[in-house]
């Protein structure tokens, strides 16, 4: 089992996709474990995107993420960090496949909808940077026997 941090960004809460883009996660059977909406700091934002800091885009990122409330999730499932980077798709709405989020739902490179861990360790800085312990629970959805065999848990 992994757990991912899964965050709706700004775009995503004003253009009212929020349920929308849940869905996505949820149909296909990962369990989401914290979920909460964030006013994003601008420690936070340079902190969570700290890999970019050097990059040009950087500053409008930062104002982008900062300038609205984001949905932040921890979701889960087993290989939840490269099963939900499959359903966001590629980084620029315009080339992702139909069929994942940004594919489907924008046209952006930089206003993309939402963001996902890139890889475990990533996963688990994220969710130490945006989630206290307390925050994240610890239940099991009961519908995981008829989600999962047990062959897909090892
Ligand atoms: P994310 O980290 O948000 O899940 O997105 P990603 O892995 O697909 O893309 P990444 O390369 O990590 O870039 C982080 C975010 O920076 C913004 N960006 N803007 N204007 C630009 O050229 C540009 N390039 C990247 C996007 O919001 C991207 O998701
Ligand atoms: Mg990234």
């Amino acid at each position: 089992m992994q757990t991912t941090l899964i965050f709706l960004k700004p775009d995503a809460v004003q253009r009212g996709l929020m349920g929308k883009i849940l869905q996505r996660f949820e149909e296909k059977g990962l369990s989401f474990v914290g979920m909460k909406l964030v006013q994003v700091s601008e420690d936070l934002a340079k902190q969570h995107y700290a890999e970019h800091a050097e990059r040009p885009f950087f500053p409008g990122l930062l104002k982008f993420i900062t300038s609205s409330p984001v949905l932040a999730c921890a979701i889960q499932g087993p290989n939840a960090v490269a099963v939900c980077r499959t359903l966001i798709g590629a980084t620029n709405g315009q080339k992702a496949d139909p069929g994942t989020i940004r594919g489907d739902l924008g046209m952006s490179g930089a206003n993309n909808l939402v963001h996902g861990s890139d890889s475990p360790e990533s996963a688990e800085r994220e969710l130490a940077l945006w989630f206290t312990e307390g925050e994240l629970t610890g239940f099991i959805k009961t519908a995981n026997q008829w989600i999962y065999d047990p062959s897909d848990l090892d």
